[in-house]
């Protein structure tokens, strides 16, 4: 009925009043400057048209203007709702208590009336006053005037009712300004209160969704780590094999010389002829020639071992939380290195790199963005094709563009390429996370990663990340 907002909860409400306070001191110093300007204003209009009220109008626009700049100081100073308003229903009362006072002595009484009283009552409206106090107050005023009006003689019962309707009606209109303003400020302050209170959950909600989008991309990072280590076990499968067969036939030789270098050892020339046919008994010519092969394949494989084991360090960078320098195109090279292990006949990865100033990046999350490109543009080239990916410096950007010979990308599917789970691989093959997670992977180094819409046949992405300013 009040008009007031009904509000659970003692902070809600405490926010409530603070925030009624601050437009009402604001609203009150707007009324109280109008006042100190209007009540002069009319009272000079009058004493224009009535000469021989001079004095009496001195007295009371000097009285008027020291009471609303009265009040107009105190309120600054003003620290509570309800001192507020007292200041201000003082101000209003002894204003109005002025007038009614110099009433009889006017002569145009209606449209001087008329002016005051929407004078007395656009504080209250302004004010927010409650509806029942603004009532109060006009009904106050109306009867100072009337019963001033009516106890002068001279006065007719028309002139009664003319101040009577006018006064009315500015009560009505003032009445109604304190309703639409009421509810216009309770409108407001519940909108920002459901605003601050639709921000909070936002961010409950932002917070969230960086949890899981970080343990998406971890899993994302394993799953491709997953799929390199399935194709290495069995790319490391075969020198392993190397090795394992190599090193009992190399200790067989190994024994067989050994044996003859002690028959050799024993130093007398005579028996050169018994060791020579010892030495053609053991085939240690064949022996000799096959150990230096085994040792040279167990090299090789022993290297492969390795290279694929530096490959695979560099790509599983464990990434520190910050930032570090890193040379973007050492991570391409390993991650090719590693896809490139296992191509059928028909395919062919090249790597195509110009020498890159080192950046402030996560170099493990970015191989993970080199990774889902050459392995999207792998799967799509099948048995048949090339993927590329070439390096270069544009300006203050590095550029990593994938290129493939596949069939490119379908114009309805180009929409949708970086959304989460969106594949058209087979279930079990893709997870549709490749391409959004390293969308949001390089967004996080501040750089851009786009579909090249110009190139045609096959898909061509670009990846940009700024170098950075060290
Ligand atoms: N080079 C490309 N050529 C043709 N289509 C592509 C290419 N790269 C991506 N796409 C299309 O975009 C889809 C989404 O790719 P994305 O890498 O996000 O997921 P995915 O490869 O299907 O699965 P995941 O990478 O998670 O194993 C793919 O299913 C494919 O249809
Ligand atoms: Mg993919």
């Amino acid at each position: 009925v009040t008009g007031e907002p009904v509000l659970r909860g003692r902070r809600a409400r405490l926010a409530w009043e603070a925030d009624c306070l601050e437009r009402e001191r604001r609203e009150a110093r707007i009324v109280l400057a109008f006042g100190g300007v209007l009540i002069p204003a009319w009272a000079l209009f009058d004493l224009l048209l009535e000469p021989q009220l001079a004095r009496p109008f001195a007295l009371l626009r000097t009285v008027g203007t020291a009471a609303c700049w009265g009040a107009f100081v105190a309120l600054r100073g003003e620290r509570s709702l309800a001192r507020v308003r007292a200041v201000v229903g003082g101000a209003v009362a002894l204003a109005g208590a002025t007038i009614a006072v110099m009433l009889p002595a006017v002569r145009n009484f209606s449209a001087y009336l008329f002016g005051f009283s929407l004078c007395f009552w656009a504080p209250g409206a302004l004010l927010s006053w409650r509806v029942r106090h603004a009532l109060g107050l006009s009904a106050w005023l109306l009867a100072v005037a009337a019963a001033a009006f009516a106890l002068w003689p001279g006065r007719g019962l028309a002139d009664l009712v003319t101040a009577g309707f006018y006064l009315a009606s500015a009560a009505v209109v003032s009445t109604g300004m304190t309703f639409a303003h009421r509810r216009a400020m309770y409108r407001a302050f519940e909108a920002s209160h459901l605003l601050e209170r639709r921000n909070a959950e936002l961010e409950r909600a932002l917070e969230r969704l960086g949890d899981a989008q970080a343990r998406l991309v971890s899993s994302e990072k394993l799953s491709a780590v997953g799929r390199l280590l399935a194709g290495l076990s069995h790319e490391i499968n075969n020198p392993l094999n190397v090795l394992h067969n190599n090193v009992e036939p190399l200790r067989e030789h190994l024994a067989r010389l050994v044996d003859a270098a002690r028959v050799a050892g024993a130093g007398d020339p005579a028996e050169l002829a018994a060791l020579r046919a010892r030495w053609a008994e053991l085939d240690l010519d064949w022996i000799t020639a096959d150990s230096l092969d085994a040792i040279d394949a167990s090299r090789v494989a022993v290297d492969r071992i390795r290279q694929i084991q530096r490959d695979l360090r560099v790509f599983v960078r464990g990434d520190a939380p910050e930032m570090v320098l890193a040379d973007v195109n050492e991570g391409i090279r390993a991650t090719a290195a590693l896809l490139a292990r296992r191509l059928p006949d028909g395919a062919a990865l090249s790597v195509d790199l110009s020498p890159l100033p080192p950046i402030r990046c996560h170099p493990g999350q970015l191989n993970q963005v080199w990774h889902n490109l050459l392995q999207n543009g792998l799967d799509a080239i099948g048995e048949r094709g090339a993927v590329t990916v070439s390096s270069r410096l544009a300006g203050d950007r590095i550029e990593v563009a994938v290129v493939d010979t596949g069939p490119g990308i379908a114009p309805e599917h180009r929409a949708r390429l970086f959304e989460p789970f969106f594949t058209t691989k087979d279930v079990g093959k893709g997870t549709g996370l490749g391409l959004a997670t390293s969308y949001q992977i390089v967004q996080r180094h501040g750089g851009a990663f786009a579909l090249d819409p110009t190139h045609a046949g096959g898909a061509r992405f670009v990846v940009e990340l700024p170098v950075a300013a060290t």
